[in-house]
């Protein structure tokens, strides 16, 4: 459908997507797996994954097994890796389907096993190792035997063992390189005794650029592929440009006498008569209800007055008497020769980038450029 249906949408640029993806593949000589949880960080998890699969990307990551299993109802082919915990009682829905599972709690391999045999078939399994991030994975020191269990249950195909950083957006501190050596320890304590897994993996957008040497069997990309920095210290490899824009439009335009108010609460009172627009973008898209939030308009950057609404919030047009009903607005992205990027948006919001894209609403239609 072409984006004039709509009062506001997401445009997701698929070319930009493969051309993101094919840059970071050639620039780094590693496979990569697409990182497509979160709805593909908000810009539609099948378009997203079909198009990775397409490019040649042979695994994605995602969070939890209900979107490994959207993905294979649509019919996706490529290897899927759960990232977080599986319920025992879906160990065999991720068999019949050829997802892999991550294990890392020694509670799980049992229930894990008692399932696969059931299910008369081995269970993908990757092992997660804890060494340094304090969430998922089992602690490094404990690693090797754990693995060597896993790798003992003849229910269980040992497929990978990786591991997740947690500052490699911050090169200068030195807790990057502290979880690469203990990870390295493992791997190499794990080839001396002949444990050989398909696939070893750490690194995630940010160690992949700044910490080379963690790049391993294949690199786990997320925020570089949908063309934003993990962080200032990142510089992303050159080409690589945002995937997703946010726009809207103009669905209303009055002239207020002075002293009115605008919207709830009325936290805005026009100082002289005004012209005020409304926007079809509100709380529920994923505006954030705080003061300072700025669009595009006829090239121009733009405040919204007022407090922002679950559907709708009010523009200050003084500066745009050419404005008129029905003009394009761009929350993120490019008009003219300005750009407001999902980062610059996240700095006014006191947050991280990642937050301001995966929190793109489910409604809002995503207009797919190919
Ligand atoms: C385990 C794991 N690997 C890789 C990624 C991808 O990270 P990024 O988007 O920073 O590349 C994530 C994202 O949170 C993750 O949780």
């Amino acid at each position: 459908m072409n984006s004039d249906n709509f009062a506001t949408w997401l445009e997701v640029d698929l070319g930009i997507l493969e051309n993101n993806y094919r840059i970071l593949r050639s620039w780094s000589h590693t496979p990569i797996m697409p990182i497509v949880k979160a709805n593909a960080y908000g810009h539609g998890l099948e378009e997203v994954t079909r198009t990775l699969e397409k490019a040649g990307a042979e695994w994605c990551g995602v969070a939890r097994i209900e979107e490994a299993l959207i993905l294979r109802q649509a019919g996706l082919r490529m290897n899927i890796l759960v990232l977080g915990y599986t319920a025992p009682q879906r160990v065999q829905d991720a068999i019949r389907n050829q997802i892999s599972l991550t294990l890392y709690e020694p509670s799980l391999i049992q229930p894990y096993a008692l399932q696969a045999k059931a299910a008369g078939h081995e269970l993908n399994i990757q092992v997660k190792v804890d060494t340094g991030m304090g969430r998922l994975g089992i602690p490094s020191e404990k690693a090797m035997s754990f693995i060597q269990m896993v790798g003992e249950t003849p229910e269980f195909h040992l497929q990978g063992v990786f591991s997740h950083f947690a500052c490699a957006d911050e090169p200068t501190k030195p807790y990057t390189q502290a979880q690469l050596n203990k990870f390295s320890k493992v791997v190499n304590e794990l080839h001396a005794s002949g444990i050989n897994p398909d696939m070893v993996h750490c690194a995630n957008s940010a160690a992949a650029i700044n910490f080379p040497a963690a790049r391993f069997d294949i690199i786990r990309c997320g925020i570089a592929l949908y063309g934003l920095s993990p962080s200032k210290e990142t510089p992303l490899p050159m080409g690589i440009k945002p995937v997703m824009s946010w726009k809207t439009r103009i669905t209303s335009i009055k002239e207020l006498p002075q002293g009115h108010g605008v919207s709830y609460g009325f936290k805005y009172f026009t100082s002289k008569p005004e012209r005020i627009g409304v926007i079809a973008a509100g709380y529920g898209d994923g505006l954030r209800h705080q003061e300072g939030n700025i669009v595009l308009l006829r090239g121009k950057r733009v405040p919204v007055v007022g407090s922002v609404c679950m559907d709708q919030c009010m523009v200050q047009l003084d500066d745009v008497p050419e404005a008129q009903v029905g003009d394009e607005v761009v929350i993120f992205g490019k008009q003219g020769d300005d750009e407001i990027t999902a980062t610059e948006i996240s700095e006014k919001w006191k947050t991280i980038n990642y937050e301001v894209i995966c929190g793109m609403a489910a409604r809002m239609p995503r207009h797919y450029l190919r």
